[in-house]
C-alpha cells in the first residue's frame, strides 16, 4: 500500500529559479526512503513541500498525515522539554495526561528523563535533537519527515538512537522519509535510497536495499552513491 505519491511536483521559492522540476516518487507503509544529495540540491524542500510546509507550483501530492521534524530544532525558548513534547498533543486537542506519560517514557528511553521540566537553553543540540525527534514521533501520523534529525550527535549516541529508531519503528507502524549527509547511516537504516540528481532537481538514481546488508554490499554501494552524487561529498 502507498502512503505518499508525488507526481511531477516542481517548486521554486518567490522570485528565485526553478529548484525542482517534475519530479516524481511513492512511499510504501513501512516503508523507510531516505534522501540524499549534494547540499543545496533541495531536499529540505521536498519534505516542506509533501509537509506542507511550501506549497508546490504544480504536480500533485497525496498523502497520509505526515510529522515534519525541521533540520534545526523549532524547541519553543518559553516552554519546556515536556511542554515542547506535549505540543502537537495539545494543539490536535488529544489526552494530555496520556501524552505526558508517553512523552516521559521516550525521555528515559533517551535518557533525558532528568530534563523533563528544563528549557531547551539548558540542553546541548544533540539533546535538543532528540527531545524534537521524540516530539515528532508522538504526533498522530503516518509518515514521519525526518531532516538530518541525528546530525547533531557523536557517533556513540548516533549508532544507539539508529538501533532504537529502526525498532521503534516496527513497534509505531510508520513509515519514513530520512535525509542525511551521512551515506553510511542511509545505508544502514533504509529500505531504498533517492539520489538527488541535476540542478534544477529533475530526478533520481534509486537503490532498493536489502534489510541484511554484508559489508562489501554497503561498501560497493556507498562507493556507487558517492559517484551519483558527484564527489562533492565526505
Ligand atoms: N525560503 C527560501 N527562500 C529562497 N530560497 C531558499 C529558501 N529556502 C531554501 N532556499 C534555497 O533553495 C535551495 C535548496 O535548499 P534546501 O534547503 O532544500 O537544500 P538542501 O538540499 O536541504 O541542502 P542542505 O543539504 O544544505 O540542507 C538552496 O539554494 C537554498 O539556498
Ligand atoms: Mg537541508
Amino acid at each position: 500500500m502507498k502512503v505518499l505519491e508525488l507526481d511531477k511536483v516542481s517548486f521554486a521559492y518567490e522570485g528565485e529559479e526553478e529548484l525542482i522540476k517534475e519530479i516524481s516518487f511513492s512511499l510504501d507503509k513501512n516503508e523507510f526512503l531516505s534522501i540524499v544529495g549534494s547540499s543545496g540540491c533541495g531536499k529540505s524542500t521536498i519534505i516542506k513541500i509533501i509537509g506542507g510546509i511550501e506549497k508546490q507550483k504544480s504536480g500533485k501530492i497525496k498523502s497520509l498525515k505526515t510529522a515534519y521534524m525541521p533540520q534545526k530544532d523549532l524547541l519553543l525558548p518559553w516552554r519546556t522539554v515536556i511542554g515542547n513534547i506535549l505540543l502537537p498533543i495539545e494543539l490536535n486537542k488529544k489526552s494530555i495526561k496520556e501524552g505526558r506519560k508517553k512523552g516521559k517514557f521516550y525521555l528515559k528511553k533517551l535518557h533525558l528523563d532528568e530534563y523533563a521540566d528544563k528549557l531547551p537553553q539548558d540542553l546541548s543540540g544533540g539533546m535538543r535533537q532528540r527531545v524534537s525527534f521524540i516530539r515528532t514521533l508522538l504526533t498522530e501520523a503516518d509518515i514521519l519527515l525526518l531532516d538530518e534529525p541525528f546530525s547533531a550527535l557523536d557517533a556513540i549516541t548516533k549508532g544507539k538512537l539508529q538501533k532504537w529508531l529502526l525498532e521503534t519503528l516496527e513497534e509505531f507502524n510508520k513509515s519514513v522519509i530520512f535525509i542525511t549527509h551521512d551515506i553510511n547511516e542511509a545505508l544502514y537504516l533504509s529500505d531504498r535510497i533517492l539520489v538527488c540528481q541535476n540542478r534544477p532537481l529533475d530526478s533520481f538514481v534509486e537503490y532498493k536495499l536489502p534489510k541484511e546488508k554484508d559489508e562489501k554490499f554497503i561498501i560497493e554501494t556507498k562507493k556507487k552513491i558517492l559517484l551519483n552524487i558527484g564527489g562533492e561529498e565526505e
